[in-house]
């Protein structure tokens, strides 16, 4: 036995993941992984101001050095199609135009990129580029430039603020979090082939295959099918592999300039300025209830961080439509533009910023009504319908979450007034949140193939960014085709498969699942098509008739009657049979609103001097319709929860207000959870599947895993220590 057999059947489990083997044997191959033949190298050179244009870049010296291919900047750049106007680049909205500008937008931007034999050799070559700059005045401080941009409102307005202005209890707060950076373990990187003049072949991290596809086929003015994408392996998105980004189109250019495979992989410090990351938010949350906790209304009010050269609303009021009735409701919303990089969306977007502020604010009103926050919450979300459409909710069970997850934690132990739990120089304390998102579902292409010897490979485009959506695509073929998962191979990540949308917003297995579960039906009904050829009996037989084994055909309660699947390849003269089956959203979305939830609970210390906060445990349970793999969906969730923790305790992009520059920018400098910051995290799962959202009855799970992990901790420190943590993240010098 070889070393990756040896592993195989050591670990041969039911749940385990279908990559799982390849992942930690490095057999995998990420985007910097693979090997081409005559490959050369790109390295980009970044503006060192942060705002102005370019006067001037002498690339004489970097030429000289050994090795150097070639040097691309904004005077020699190869023509791109899609980008030879003015007009053009606007329609493109790529974002940032990549060596098609000498304006500079941001500290970091790349003005050149040099493309040489080796690495180093490009490394070096591009520390030689001088550039001279016309400098202009910049802003990337969020909390000094908020105030110069008016809000305006989001989305329609619900009832009146009049008419709870004088609402018996109200909570006017601010609440402010830094940026957050996604920091995926595996740098963005490209492998850019003109395999022809016109073919291209990309070896790309993303979250869409053929997103990026699509992008590059406008770009070039190329039919798609003459772009291939292969992101097979992805050491983790959190969003940041959503869109195309400038290095992924510098990649392409240089493999054009050199006309040789080029591979460009950005490092650890240039991620922070190329990849997008959570802006820095602002937001004020006004809420009125009356006596006995109804509550009667609010407003949210938000700001975030944007580039000057692109405009990006994170949607941050959107979760305060979601989860409570909440009869009259007001948003508003503005973005400030910054001297840096666009952000993106990153780890439950939106939502996750904006429930913090609404979770922490509906737990200071259940302290000012001296009512259980348990109790508040199950008061007021809108389990029926929702609370903006009306529509009724397709499945729902936020209350069920709310309930299991106070026996998890403990909460009867909560006591209700801060600081009256102490363990040496320990105060504990409990809190909860809950977090909603709405449940989508994109259209989605699977192909199911039956091979001579019985095994079947599933296919997909989409990439599986550590989800576990390829294991999930196993289970959901084993369990209708009743086939052994070890005669079930899974094909993902690469744009030659069957289209699939990309992987992000917890879309993902809610797509892709009904396209292999109605797959893996069609080929039941057609290999009993084809039996029916050896054996009369299979003739027209009725779905729910047709039994699988690994072996062959045979039929519910007439188990004589058996075909095996090699009479039946015979028979027919068949090589294999492949059937491609899409799926996609109808008219259920014109009856029912969808919605995923999760119900966030924590236990706490805080030490009372030293500020530090020791997370001892969370409770999370999630609803996501039917789980397809249990262990699958339980890492996203505890994952999730520690990605939540980062951003409450410890994640903030640092920037140099002076300098513009991001002065955190490594993982040395860049503080996330880690596995030491990791407490116990336990997970359940309603498990419950949605009849109406797709034919698996599974709905997406890894935002709401974050949706609310950062109020439920600033809300058990509050129930500790009695302060309240309005601001993220919450590090020990705002706790003494
Ligand atoms: Mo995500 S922010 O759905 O990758």
């Amino acid at each position: 036995m070889g070393l990756i057999e040896l592993i195989k059947d050591k670990f041969k489990k039911p749940e385990g993941r279908v990559e799982g083997v390849e992942k930690v044997t490095g057999k995998g191959k990420y985007a910097a992984e693979y090997e081409v033949k005559n490959m050369a190298y790109a390295v980009l050179v970044g503006s060192t101001v942060p705002a102005g244009s370019i006067q001037s870049i002498l690339v004489d010296k970097a030429k000289e050095v050994e090795g150097v291919l070639d040097i691309i900047t904004h005077l020699n750049k190869p023509i791109v199609p899609g980008l030879s106007t003015e007009e053009k680049i606007k329609e493109a909205k790529l974002g940032l135009p990549v060596f098609h500008t000498n304006k500079v937008y941001f500290k970091g931007q790349p003005i050149a990129m040099v493309i040489a034999e080796t690495l180093e050799d490009a490394t070096f070559a591009a520390s030689l580029i001088e550039t001279e700059y016309h400098k202009e005045s910049f802003s990337v401080d969020f909390d000094a430039t908020k105030e110069s941009v008016s809000l305006k409102p989001e989305g329609k307005e619900r009832g009146s603020q009049d008419s709870w202005r004088n609402s018996q209890f109200i909570i006017d707060q601010q609440y402010n979090i830094k940026a957050d950076v996604h920091n995926p373990m595996e740098m963005h990187a490209t492998i850019a082939h003109w395999t022809g003049n016109d073919t291209l072949r990309l070896y790309d991290k993303n979250q869409g295959v053929n997103n990026v596809q699509k992008t590059f086929a406008k770009l070039w003015a190329l039919p798609e099918k003459n772009i291939e994408v292969f992101s097979e392996f992805v050491g983790g998105g959190f969003g940041s592999g959503l869109r195309v980004w400038p290095h992924v189109l510098a990649s392409i250019m240089a493999s054009k300039q050199v006309n040789r495979p080029v591979k460009l992989m950005l490092t650890r410090p240039q991620m922070f300025a190329g990849t997008g990351y959570r802006p820095a938010s602002w937001q004020r949350i006004r809420l009125g209830s009356d006596g006995s906790g109804n509550l009667l209304g609010i407003l949210h009010q938000a700001k975030n961080g944007t580039s000057v050269y692109e405009n990006f609303n994170d949607g941050i009021t959107r979760v305060s439509r979601l989860i409570y009735k909440l009869p009259n409701l007001k948003a508003e919303a503005a973005i400030v533009p910054l001297n840096l990089s666009t952000p993106t969306w990153m780890r439950g977007p939106g939502d996750c910023t904006g429930v913090f502020a609404l979770e922490s604010a509906v737990d200071e009103l259940s302290y000012q009504l001296k009512m259980d926050p348990v109790e508040l919450r199950l008061k007021n979300i809108s389990l029926e319908k929702h609370p903006d459409s009306g529509l009724p909710w397709s499945t729902h069970f936020l209350d069920e979450g709310i309930r299991k997850g106070a026996k998890m934690i403990g909460w009867n132990s909560r006591k209700a007034i801060p600081k009256s739990s102490v363990d040496g120089d320990w105060y504990i304390g409990y809190g909860m949140a809950v977090g909603m998102w709405n449940a989508g579902r994109q259209e989605a292409k699977a192909a199911i193939i039956m091979h001579k010897d019985g095994s079947i490979t599933v296919q997909t485009a989409m990439t599986d960014i550590g989800t576990g959506t390829g294991t999930g695509m196993q289970n959901i073929a084993h369990e209708i085709t009743g086939i052994s998962k070890n005669k079930i191979n899974i094909e993902l990540g690469n744009s030659t498969l069957p289209p699939a949308p990309s992987q992000g917003g917890s879309t993902g297995l809610s797509s892709v699942s009904g396209a292999v579960h109605d797959a893996s039906n069609q080929l039941k009904l057609k290999l009993a098509d084809y039996a029916s050829s050896v054996n009369q009996n299979f003739k027209n037989a009725a779905l729910e008739n047709i039994i699988l084994s690994d072996e062959g055909i045979s039929l519910k309660d007439k188990s004589v009657i058996f075909v095996a699947y090699s009479e039946l390849f015979e028979k027919n003269n068949l090589n294999e049979i492949r059937l491609e089956v899409s799926s996609k959203p109808g008219s259920e979305r014109e009856k029912y609103a969808f919605c995923s939830s999760a119900a966030h609970f924590c236990k706490v210390r805080v030490n009372k001097r030293t500020g530090k906060v020791k997370i001892e445990k969370l409770a999370v349970v999630g609803d996501g319709g039917k789980i397809i793999n249990t262990q699958a969906a339980a890492n996203q969730m505890s994952g999730a929860a520690v990605g939540g923790i980062g951003m409450t305790l410890m994640e903030e992009n640092q920037i140099d207000a002076k300098l513009g520059t991001v002065i955190g920018n490594d993982l040395a400098g860049y503080h996330f959870a880690v596995n030491a910051d990791a407490p116990i995290i336990e997970v359940e799962f309603i498990n419950k599947p949605d009849p109406n959202i797709n034919p698996s009855g599974a709905k997406g799970l890894g935002e709401v895993g974050i949706i609310g992990t950062a109020p439920a901790i600033a809300n058990a420190i509050y129930n500790a220590i009695g302060l309240r943590m309005r601001d993220l993240p919450i590090t020990p010098d705002k706790i003494l």
